[in-house]
């Protein structure tokens, strides 16, 4: 399809956007858009991933997105979940559902097991086919960690030391899945972060799934200035929750390679003792 389109570039952007699992050649023939504009779209997303500007245009988006969040909630139930009991809970059974929903139902995953291995669980209970690495730093949560392991037969092979160790030693492509549950802020883990990604150590359709902090507090060193520059601030508490979650969001496509290889596919905010957020991170290409 050569010729141009009536639409808007709004419209455009936004149908690229929606579609971006598609190839330049069948978002043009399904919509009626010259591949001309598919790329100019293309382009544009980029540099706004680059620039970090993407708070207006919503950019989770993906051929799997799902609307909404009670698809995930159904899906969970029929799973058996319990869907209640601890918030934390919810994201771990939220992150379950996103990885038997993903094509890579089998293979080796990066995991924080910490001392009862809930997370392990809840996934090996609708993807029995998975094993893990269970990385701790922790000496004490590591002595226990393995407890359990023992205990409860499960296939996770425990390591103790820092995470950026074993992601330093994979190639591309090593990991099924990986759990990047640090519950802390993201301008403190974003080195994990930007290295699993810009190097490709998720499989293709792999999920990268990430808790942290929606955090108010202030930080230092480059990622906190950098994370900082990503959304705006203000002296009233709610407000700074909103603009930590632009920034969260933001922050995270800048880490992200150029190219559009990954997708943020859902945000899943919760809170028990604190206010925390899961973003479930796919590569699509
Ligand atoms: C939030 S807990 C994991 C919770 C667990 N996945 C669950 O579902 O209950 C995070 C654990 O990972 C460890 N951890 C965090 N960042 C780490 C890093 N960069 N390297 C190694 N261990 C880390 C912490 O010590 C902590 O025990």
């Amino acid at each position: 399809m050569s010729a141009k389109s009536d639409l808007t570039k709004e419209k455009i952007y936004q149908i690229v956007f929606d579609n971006i699992t598609l190839t330049t050649y069948e978002i043009s023939e399904k919509f009626g858009i010259s591949t001309r504009e598919v790329g100019g779209a293309r382009r544009h997303h980029t540099i706004l991933q680059k620039n970090g500007g993407l708070v207006k245009e919503k950019i989770t988006h993906s051929k799997k997105r799902l609307e909404k969040s009670d698809e995930l909630v159904k899906i969970a139930k029929e799973k058996g979940f319990s869907g209640g009991g601890e918030k934390k809970d919810l994201a771990r059974e939220r992150m379950s559902v996103h990885s038997l929903l993903s094509d890579v139902k089998n293979g080796l995953c990066f995991s924080f097991t910490h001392r009862k291995a809930e997370l392990e669980k809840s996934l090996l209970k609708v993807l029995p086919d998975l094993n893990f690495i269970g990385i701790e730093c922790d000496k004490w949560v590591y002595k226990d960690m393995v407890r359990t392991i023992k205990k409860d037969s499960l296939p996770i092979k425990p390591y103790f030391g820092y995470a950026i160790d074993v992601l330093k030693n994979s190639n591309s492509d090593r990991f099924a899945h990986l759990y990047l549950d640090f519950c802390g802020t993201l301008f403190n883990n974003a080195d994990d972060i930007q290295y699993t990604m810009q190097n490709d150590l998720v499989q293709k359709n792999g999920l990268i799934c990430i808790t942290a902090c929606r955090t108010t507090r202030v930080g230092k060193g480059r990622w906190f200035d950098e994370w900082k520059n990503c959304g705006g601030f203000s002296t009233n508490i709610e407000d700074n929750r909103t603009y930590c979650d632009q920034r969260n969001e933001n922050f995270l496509h800048k880490l992200m390679p150029l190219g559009c290889k990954y997708v943020l596919l859902d945000i899943f905010k919760y809170r028990d003792t604190s206010d925390m957020c899961l973003y479930v991170i796919q590569r699509i290409r």
